[in-house]
């Protein structure tokens, strides 16, 4: 039932369309915690530019940051850089073998091992533990997504379907990504309806539960500092070393140096369970005006440095930072006078 609704209504991915080992692994890393829409145009560019193992493998870092900038996460760009190298060198053979490589854990191992493979390992995702509590009609309180996860797995692997597994993987993330959505199931066209127990009994609404968690807020405090037409950048803290710039933070000991900061911009952004308030100051332009030359020619805070701003699109920005700044030069620079 699964299977033949799965061979009827895939969507027409790229790493669906001939596939193979290396085109998994590269959706595989993308698609962790990223949505489909979202990877779609960056792995179809990442395929141009580093088509295999070897290719990616022997790519400057720089370049591979290069073209993964956007998609956030920035450790996993790192990571399947390193896994790459594996690949080429000596290449995982095994669910139990994938576990080794860098940024792949028991999800990406059993979508890796059972699509490429048809090892016989359930994967269970967000959408596939919902599909689950539905079918099963579980409505206890989740206390977290791992703990839903560990309820899952062990349904999930007897359900899978041994001969193919790849397949029947693909299908169950498929049905919780188009069917059996969070909020607006469309049990009609569901394929195993007639299986749900949730479905029956009018409680698919209420499945699957998760205790409500803590939400966090933090404000940023980032440096506008353009002047003479360089703007000053630092490397991201999230790692890519001096691969991955961002607007420089604004701590206590960079404050002290300006007597006068005006707010320039504000941006919220949430990642996982906190929202972050980016706020980005200036100083004043009478300061400016009195420091010294050496402070310009030499980037004033460690690790920082100038950039041109016609160099700006050769720059691997991490996250929202280039929409920012983009926002920022627009609103204070027309194009029209810059
Ligand atoms: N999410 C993670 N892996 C996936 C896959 N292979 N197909 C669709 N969605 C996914």
């Amino acid at each position: 039932m699964l299977l033949q609704w799965f061979r009827q209504n895939a969507r027409d991915l790229p790493w669906r369309r001939e596939s193979s080992l290396y085109k998994t692994v590269v959706s595989e890393f993308m698609l962790q915690q990223t949505q489909v829409k979202t990877v779609l145009p960056y792995f179809e560019r990442w395929m141009e530019v580093f088509p295999n193992f070897e290719v990616l493998a022997s790519a400057p870092k720089e370049a591979v940051l290069h073209a993964w900038s956007g998609l956030g996460y920035y450790a996993r760009t790192r990571h399947l850089h390193q896994t790459a190298k594996r690949f080429a060198q000596n290449p995982p053979r095994s669910y139990r073998e994938l576990l080794h490589c860098p940024g792949i854990g028991s999800y990406t191992a059993a979508a890796i091992a059972s699509i490429a493979w048809n090892e016989p390992i359930a994967v269970v995702d967000g959408n596939v533990v919902r599909v689950l509590a539905r079918v099963f009609n579980y409505s206890e309180n989740f206390p977290s997504k791992s703990a839903a996860i560990v309820w899952a797995t062990p349904h999930a692997q007897f359900l899978l379907d041994k001969e193919q597994a790849g397949s029947f993987n693909e299908a169950m993330m498929e049905l919780g990504a188009v069917v059996c959505t969070p909020t607006a199931p469309d049990c009609e066209h569901c394929p195993i309806r007639t299986l749900c127990k949730a479905f029956r009994e009018h409680t698919v609404g209420a499945c699957p539960r998760f205790q409500p968690t803590p939400h966090f807020k933090k404000t940023v405090n980032r440096l506008w500092l353009f002047i003479n037409g360089k703007l000053l950048l630092e490397p991201s803290r999230i790692g890519g070393g001096e691969a991955l710039w961002e607007l420089p933070e604004l701590n206590d000991g960079r404050r002290a140096q300006f007597s006068n900061l005006r707010e320039l911009f504000r941006a919220k952004r949430t990642v996982a369970n906190t929202t972050y308030t980016e706020v980005v100051y200036q100083p004043h332009s009478s300061t400016n005006g009195n420091r010294s030359e050496a402070f310009f020619k030499t980037p004033p805070f460690e690790g920082c440095r100038w950039f041109p701003l016609q160099r700006l699109d050769t720059v691997v920005l991490s996250g929202p930072h280039r929409r920012w700044i983009e926002e920022i030069l627009e609103r204070n620079n027309p194009k029209s006078d810059r």
